[in-house]
């Protein structure tokens, strides 16, 4: 039974929302885990050394308090200025820094029917009101169905969970009349031809996320970041936790930056976009319908038997994770992260022996 005194502790809104539900972390390393977008190469050697270079006394220090030298070495590569960019505790933290900062109760939000289901839960917390743009049976965007009243718009660059992007003159076209701010989440943006961060230098209203998730192979490590017009990080640096990144993720974060690291970051993403262009081409052999992906994964879709659901538990039994969503749209899809040769060559192989 749950405890009666709830109510006097917690916020209503907190109370009848769902909390967000992250993909599977299965504590068995044989499993080959195609379910939550990471990288299946490990980090670039540096950061590696970075590690042991930074494990000392010194973690008895706070670390920088807005990582600066990361900063600056964003800003660097990123040719970007350097009061532009925020770094945080995963791309994750940025967007609830995000929402503290600019949504109060009964302030709209907006993002596509189909993204990355954080957003409608950091729009729960704040008691937003929200509105949801149905993607059409294409998975397109249509921009003039967004309010240009928002006080927050999201989406992806590729878009989650199907990886397509939509056309640049589209989004400055929204852009344009947007009133609030727009957050564009290139979380997966590495694995794609083209970004959205030039929108960002032109309108003071862009937020470009970005992640060391994915391509840098660094999920496990909590660093995020975004560039945006230097008064708009202004006020996010007011809500931020004092030391929000720490020690080892900074030095990670550096040693992720050098050249070294980017040349192998670079190469590890021409093989998951061959790899990934490959699976799409299997699996429409297959008989799935497999839109582009211009994302670390795809998403398949198929109607009738076997059916998306017993797909995910069949291939789980056999010790392969992907992702199935309870979502009304994507019952009859399954999104697949693209692994090494190998575990892609197994997956379709199990694929194929079930259907
Ligand atoms: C679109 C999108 N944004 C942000 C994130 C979170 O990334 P991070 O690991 O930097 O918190 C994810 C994670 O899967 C994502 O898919």
């Amino acid at each position: 039974m749950k405890n009666k005194s709830l109510s006097k502790w917690f916020r209503p809104a907190v109370l009848k929302m769902k909390g967000y539900t992250p993909g599977e972390q299965p504590s068995d390393p044989k499993v080959i885990k195609l379910n939550t977008n990471e990288s299946p190469f490990p980090p670039p050697a540096p950061i590696l050394k970075a590690f042991h270079y930074v494990a000392d006394e010194r973690l008895r220090l706070y670390p920088e308090p807005t990582a600066d030298t990361l900063r600056h070495a964003l800003a660097e590569v990123y040719d970007w200025p350097v009061e532009g960019v925020l770094v945080g505790n995963g791309s994750d933290e940025i967007l609830s820094i995000l929402f503290a900062a600019s949504v109060g109760k009964g302030d709209l939000v907006q993002y596509p029917d189909l993204t990355y289901s954080l957003y409608p839960v950091l729009a729960a917390i704040r008691e937003a009101k929200t509105k949801e743009v149905k993607l059409n049976e294409f998975f397109h965007l249509s921009f003039e169905k967004f309010s240009p009243n928002a006080r927050l718009t999201f989406f992806g660059y590729p878009n989650p969970p199907i990886g397509n992007c939509y056309p640049l003159d589209e989004i400055e076209a929204f852009v344009v009349k947007a009133k609030g701010l727009v957050l564009i989440d290139e979380a997966y943006v590495d694995f794609a031809d083209t970004s959205c961060l030039e929108l960002a230098r032109k309108y003071p209203n862009v937020l470009i996320l970005r992640t060391m998730s994915k391509s840098f192979s660094l999920a496990g490590v909590r660093l995020g970041y975004v560039f945006a017009h230097p008064d708009v990080v202004e006020q996010l640096m007011k809500v931020k936790d004092s030391y929000n990144v720490n020690r080892v993720t900074q030095a990670a974060g550096l040693a992720a930056l050098t050249a070294e690291s980017l040349e192998t970051v670079h190469k590890n993403v021409k093989k998951i976009r061959f790899e990934r262009d490959s699976m799409t081409e299997a699996l429409r052999n297959m008989g799935f319908s497999v839109p582009d992906s211009h994302a670390n994964f795809v998403l398949a879709t198929r109607q009738g038997h076997p059916s998306a659901e017993s797909l995910y538990k069949n291939l789980k039994k056999k010790g392969i994770l992907i992702r199935y969503f309870s979502h009304p749209r994507l019952k009859h899809s399954l999104r697949i992260t693209i692994g090494t040769p190998e575990q892609n060559h197994r997956l379709l192989t199990e694929l194929k022996k079930l259907l």
